[in-house]
């Protein structure tokens, strides 16, 4: 038994693809565009505060709350976002001791900043708050399986990570197969095949995700995930955010007929990524049946300093976070003119009609480990 658990932690790096955000802190990094995502992990505060507040249950009423507790930010990339998740998280564990009069018994907080092995974790330790109140440390492998060990983490919280899927699915790369996807990149606009094989790839890796949660987090744990996803009942090429996805794959195809790409790398490169339905995810969490949904709540379209996105915004924040991705495939001449051509076509569709229609939404989930 234990040999075999030793082994699942050895082969949790290898279970998916790495597909690594932009380093740094120039103009298309993560850390500079990823401020609507800011603006949403602050909003869900107090959220948090109410929901550690009434539903996580660990050992209080036995009077043996934990002396560390031990805090999980999955797919955390390189900051400083993840750092206000995880400030809000121990603001809400700290009140809650608080109102239960266990002033006296104040825990020490372990955080694990998880990401892939290619993340750029130095840019993470060297940007750490330097007045924090927690123990971190970096956790490197795939949420998609076991990083750490059985029944050890109090808390696991995730934004904006689990619409990465672990691959992409292999039917749409093969010319054999009825779901090869091509002269396309994505699989909202693709024949009802393609659109399968991204659904089914997407099932496989959250009860991938799911299963290795179950083991990890202690009974009357919270996850608290912050998902990119759209809207219940929808056709995928009706939500914003995967018109967002489709203008890459209109701007390749451009540069495909210029003849700066050629029409085979086109046709191999697909975007690994799936939003999923408050709905599509609800059924997951039941097939798993270790947690027990709290909460699914669809969060409302904040704006950034009351302002919504610009064309130019929407496009950095876009390079921030695929621009790596096309780099790999393409080679780096391209991602200039790419995005360039990118920045035209979001002004000619508006960037509301990515960024804020109605149809692409964040939502929270809070579940409990039963
Ligand atoms: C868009 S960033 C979100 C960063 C941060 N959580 C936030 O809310 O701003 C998504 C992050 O998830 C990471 N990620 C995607 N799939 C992952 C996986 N299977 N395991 C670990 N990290 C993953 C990516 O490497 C990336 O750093």
């Amino acid at each position: 038994m234990r040999l075999e658990r030793k082994m699942e932690a050895k082969e949790s790096g290898k279970l998916s693809e790495a597909y690594p955000m932009k380093s740094g802190d120039g103009p298309y990094s993560y850390a500079k565009t990823s401020v609507s995502q800011k603006v949403v992990i602050d909003f869900t505060k107090q959220l948090m505060n109410k929901e550690v507040g009434e539903k996580l249950d660990i050992g209080f009423s036995s009077s043996s709350p934990p002396e560390v507790f031990s805090i999980a930010d999955l797919g955390c990339s390189v900051g400083p976002n993840t750092f206000s998740a995880v400030e809000n998280i121990i603001e809400a564990v700290e009140l809650k001791f608080e109102t239960l009069g266990l002033t006296s018994i104040k825990p020490e907080f372990q955080v694990f900043f998880n990401d892939h092995t290619s993340n750029d974790f130095n840019m993470l330790f060297k940007s750490l708050p330097p007045n924090r109140r927690y123990y971190a440390a970096g956790v490197p492998g795939s949420f998609y399986g076991r990083i750490f060990p059985e029944a050890s983490l109090h808390f696991v919280h995730s934004s904006f990570a689990v619409h990465w899927l672990s691959q992409v699915p292999e039917e749409v790369m093969d010319k054999s197969s009825p779901a090869w996807n091509k002269g396309r990149v994505y699989f909202s606009n693709s024949r009802d095949e393609v659109i399968k094989a991204y659904k089914d790839q997407h099932q496989n890796d959250m009860e991938a995700f799911f299963k290795a949660r179950a083991e990890e987090v202690v009974c009357g744990g919270l996850m608290i995930l912050i998902i990119l996803g759209i809207a219940d009942g929808i056709h995928p090429s009706e939500s914003g955010g995967h018109r967002g996805f489709d203008l890459i794959g209109s701007c390749l195809m451009d540069m495909v007929e210029k003849g700066t790409v050629s029409e085979e790398k086109f046709d191999s490169f697909n975007i690994p990524t799936y939003l999923m339905s408050p709905h599509e995810f609800e059924e997951a969490v039941k097939r798993n049946g270790s947690f027990t949904a709290e909460r699914i709540q669809v969060l409302p379209h904040v704006k950034v300093n009351g302002a919504s996105l610009t064309a130019q915004q929407v496009t950095n924040c876009v390079r921030s976070t695929l621009g790596e991705l096309i780099k790999q495939h393409f080679g780096e001449e391209i991602v200039d003119e790419l995005f360039d051509l990118y920045l035209k076509k979001v002004e000619e569709v508006h960037p509301s009609s990515i960024a804020e229609a109605d149809k692409t939404l964040s939502f929270l989930a809070v579940l409990k480990r039963n």
